[in-house]
């Protein structure tokens, strides 16, 4: 990520009468990457991808590609096309008509206009169906017809407003799948707009995660599940459980945390000082449930278990902690394990390892 930014948006502001959509936002987007735009409804993501289009046009702030201004320059003469969440295909044209269409308007050569429509037609795996029209084809087909009309042209940067979610959950991770092929073999950028945590998770090379207009925090899927910068990213992507403790001790990268009068050792990434009241987040699969409270040695908390949810690969927990909290806990089911179910009504102690806590 060392290179210039091919989209480069720099205080980006968007207000439409009273509602500011889009706050002063900052966001570098690199040749090649997938980049998802992930945030609840109303956060203004299709306002960023519209904007970026040309289809709207800018409160303040700037947007460049490849280092030149853009703002003032018309959808048309953007290296970008979209797929929108509502596919947007011309009804009375048949596949062919509508992936030709752009390049239509751009060129007359029938022959390569025929050469790239086919083309684009093998990359989608929609060869054999041109002659179709819409109605003729399932949700997923027309998914990928206007797939295929967006690249046709080989746009520098395909946005796409969840396009996924119109599909149904099986289809759904199949075109997951297809656009992950799609990207890496054409190799251009992808700017992918969801409010699906686990499809931006499984999908992206980085994920900024939107909140009222401006980004919480953009990283890889991992250090944004792993290494959440707040309460806002860490409840969005996924369950969480908050601890509240003091810090009593600090050293080097560590820290000592005193919760409910049991101090654990955790990471200490935020500099937290001696005094410092904290929470220490933990993902539902970070903790560990004994019988016994010494079984690891270290501190734990006791509880009792009051839901158990199999769930096939997974038994989650319930557990109302003695000292006050209800936290959520998965572990990984094992037939040959039965030691490791617990029933419900039963007394638990819960802890984890160092180093797999956030500490806020
Ligand atoms: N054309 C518009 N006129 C007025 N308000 C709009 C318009 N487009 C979007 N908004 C408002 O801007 C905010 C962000 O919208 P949007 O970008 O569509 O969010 P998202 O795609 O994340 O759901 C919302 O409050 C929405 O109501
Ligand atoms: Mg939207």
């Amino acid at each position: 990520m060392e290179s210039l930014p091919i989209v480069r948006l720099q205080g980006v502001t968007k207000r439409f009468d009273d509602v500011c959509a889009v706050d002063s936002l900052d966001l570098d987007i690199y040749q090649g990457e997938f980049l998802t735009l992930l945030g609840p409804s109303g956060c203004g993501k299709t306002t960023v991808l519209r904007l970026i289009a040309g289809l709207e046009t800018l409160s303040a702030g700037e947007i460049s590609m490849n280092g030149s201004r853009l703002n003032g320059t018309p959808p048309n003469k953007r290296n970008v096309n979209t797929v929108f969440q509502s596919y947007a295909l011309f009804p009375h044209m048949t596949v062919f008509e509508n992936i030709a269409f752009g390049l239509r308007l751009k060129q007359s050569d029938k022959q390569a206009i025929r050469h790239q429509v086919s083309e684009a037609l093998d990359l989608v795996k929609l060869s054999g169906l041109e002659n179709r029209r819409p109605h003729q084809l399932s949700g997923g087909q027309q998914q990928r017809v206007a797939m295929a009309r967006a690249i046709v042209n080989k746009p520098q940067v395909l946005l796409l407003d969840e396009p996924l979610s119109a599909l149904d959950y099986r289809l759904r991770q199949e075109m997951e799948i297809e656009l992950k092929r799609v990207h890496r073999q054409l190799g251009i950028t992808f700017v992918f707009v969801t409010h699906d945590q686990e499809e931006a998770i499984s999908m992206s090379d980085r994920i900024a995660v939107m909140n009222e207009g401006r980004v919480e925090q953009i990283g890889t899927p991992i250090k944004i599940y792993e290494e959440p910068e707040n309460m806002f990213v860490a409840r969005f992507v996924g369950e969480i459980n908050v601890f509240d403790g003091h810090v009593v001790n600090v050293n080097n990268g560590s820290a000592v945390v005193d919760i409910h009068g049991q101090l654990f050792p955790v990471q200490n990434r935020k500099k937290a000082g001696t005094g410092d009241k904290v929470r220490v987040l933990l993902r539902p699969e970070d903790i560990q449930v004994t019988r016994d409270a010494d079984k690891n040695g270290g501190p734990a908390l006791s509880g009792k278990v009051d839901e158990v949810i199999y769930k096939g690969k997974t038994v989650d927990l319930v557990i109302s902690l003695d000292a006050g909290e209800t936290i959520n806990v998965t572990q990984f089911f094992n037939e040959d394990q039965e030691d490791l179910v617990y029933g419900e009504g039963e007394r638990v102690h819960v802890d984890w390892l160092y180093g797999w806590e956030v500490i806020l």
